[in-house]
């Protein structure tokens, strides 16, 4: 099945079966492979995209349900080489982990700073709450989610 969409900006079209999960168009056919896997049921997070404006677990996305659709990903976020705030806050305060979480830890932090620019620490928790990591703690993803909104 031929399918069109467009991600980052950029307008694709594979030739994909139809329920071919949306994770693995953009990291197979698409070789956008920040996008990453951890549990595959929806649980974790990690495949965390944009669709149309709203994230979502691309594990659970059929690639036939993205017809027309607007994605974005982590690829997406920097801008002519230029990462964005909330990049630059993860770095400064230390509040990037593995590089299976993190991707998806950023693109849900980005949605909860578009929809509440100032959210409070437990509106960030919440925020946060569908983004599982297996082997740390939290503290300082709170904190630059926190620094990077009350520094816009
Ligand atoms: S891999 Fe999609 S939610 Fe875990
Ligand atoms: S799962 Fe990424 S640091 Fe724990």
């Amino acid at each position: 099945m031929k399918i069109a969409f467009t991600v980052n900006k950029t307008l694709h079209q594979v030739d994909a079966p139809p329920m071919k999960r949306l994770l693995d168009v953009l990291r197979e056919d698409l070789r956008l492979t920040g996008t990453k896997e951890g549990c595959g049921e929806g649980e974790c997070g990690a495949c965390s995209v944009f669709i149309n404006g709203e994230v979502v677990n691309s594990c659970l996305v059929p690639v036939c349900q993205v017809e027309d659709a607007e994605i974005l990903t982590i690829e997406g976020l920097a801008k002519d080489n230029r990462l964005i705030p909330l990049q630059e806050a993860m770095i400064q305060i230390g509040g990037t982990q593995c590089g299976i979480c993190t991707p998806g830890i950023v693109m849900a932090a980005k949605a909860l700073l578009d929809h509440n620019p100032q959210p409070t620490r437990d509106e960030i928790r919440a925020g946060l709450g569908g983004n599982l990591c297996r082997c740390t703690g939290y503290v300082r993803i709170i904190d630059a989610v926190e620094s990077c909104a009350s520094n816009r």
